[in-house]
């Protein structure tokens, strides 16, 4: 029996650990599992109401770790979970994704010579600013199985010189969630509650320190926000980090754009997969949009996710607000109607891969 210890911290992970821990289950004969939380997203909001809504199991255990600078955060991360994994001795740690914690677990693991198996590997914006970078290239550095979701995860990794036979590509474990609950989010009622008709708004999240940890840099990208939502309405579900910025630099939301508090994932799939285009920053709704064909504009100056360009509907914009307008415009003039597809592997079937990797790649 291969016992498997899964790590989530933040909300992005954990539409990425809900079909993996499915997958698992369903090969209970073979594998056993446990969840360790780590306790960096914490507001019912932002945590609890995913668990709930993706019948994630509840974790076997929660670090508590809570917010924090970075150091304070991938240190607490570490001093809590190293007696974790000394008294729960598993045969592979699997990480998700690009947050503190992922790094923090996985270079625990690394030390105490558990191996180490990441999701989402391969990702690279070539922007060491981003502290999702430095996570990213670590945490591949030192895990044994490295599971990509598309060829050129695969080529970066090949290019750091990792060795190919630790590189499996299963692709995009977030894909697996969008499918399984699309049919679920057609039932929510939130366009009726916020009064919105299909394809008659845009959807934006904004949550990037780069974008609004910066005073000049949040006003710059407000201002550009206004002159979209003079075209239509935006809404805005807000993260707290953006919430307490704009609080914190006494900006205001334009006109038109609507704040609302973060939503869960079947409303805010239901709303953003009913927009006419979608504003971000965020990595994986890029690929989300790109699933369902609807156009995105990511307000950064670049992406880990470049297929979502080349094949699917991103448009990678920065914040000049000049560039963000005509990229809207030609969107609502129709002209962006251009050919996309789902790329390969994107097919709601990557946990059972992954599973099959992490039993074909377990030490004998
Ligand atoms: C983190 C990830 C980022 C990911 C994002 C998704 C890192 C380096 N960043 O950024 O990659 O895209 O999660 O949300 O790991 N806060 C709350 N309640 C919570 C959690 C956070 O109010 O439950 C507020 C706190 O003020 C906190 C701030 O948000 O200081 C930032 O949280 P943190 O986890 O440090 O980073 P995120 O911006 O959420």
């Amino acid at each position: 029996m291969l016992k498997i210890l899964n790590v989530v911290g933040a909300r992005p992970n954990l539409m990425k650990m809900a079909p993996i821990m499915a997958a698992i289950a369903r090969r209970s004969g073979e594998l056993s599992q446990i969840l360790v939380h780590t306790g960096q997203h914490y507001d019912d909001a932002m945590s609890g109401a995913f668990f709930r809504e993706l019948a994630i199991p509840h974790p076997d255990i929660d670090l508590g770790i809570g917010s924090g600078t970075h150091a304070q955060q991938t240190a607490r991360a570490m001093l809590a979970f190293e007696p974790v994994l000394v008294a729960q001795q598993p045969d592979w740690v699997v990480v998700v994704g690009d947050v503190n914690s992922t790094l923090a677990c996985a270079l625990v693991a690394s030390k105490l010579d558990v191996a180490v198996a990441h999701v989402e590997a391969g990702l690279r914006s070539f922007d060491w600013t981003m502290p999702e970078e430095v996570n990213r290239v670590l945490t591949d550095r030192i895990a044994r199985l490295l599971l990509t979701p598309s060829a050129d995860a695969d080529a970066n990794l090949e290019r750091e010189g990792v060795n190919s036979k630790r590189i499996v590509r299963v692709g995009n474990i977030m894909i697996d969630t969008l499918m399984r609950q699309l049919e679920q989010a057609r039932r929510s009622r939130v366009l009726d509650d916020l009064g919105l008709r299909a394809r008659a708004f845009a959807a934006l999240t904004l949550h990037r320190p780069s974008n609004v940890d910066d005073p000049d840099a949040l006003r710059h990208i407000a201002a550009a926000l206004g002159e979209v939502a003079r075209r239509l309405p935006v809404i805005f579900p807000a993260h707290p980090r953006t919430l307490a910025r704009m609080r914190e630099f006494g900006i205001a939301a334009p006109p038109g754009v609507r704040v609302l508090e973060p939503m869960g994932y079947i409303d805010f799939l239901q709303l953003w997969s009913n927009a006419r285009l979608v504003l971000t920053d965020s990595g994986g709704l890029q690929e989300e949009t790109t699933a369902l064909g609807i156009p995105c504009l990511t307000l950064r100056a670049n992406t880990e996710r470049p297929i979502t360009v080349e094949q699917g509907t991103n448009q990678v914009v920065g914040s000049d607000p000049e560039r963000i307008l005509a990229a809207v415009d030609s969107i609502l003039r129709g002209e962006l109607a251009r050919a996309w597809r789902v790329p390969e592997l994107w097919d709601g079937h990557t946990a059972e891969r992954i599973v099959g990797a992490l039993i074909g790649h377990a030490r004998q």
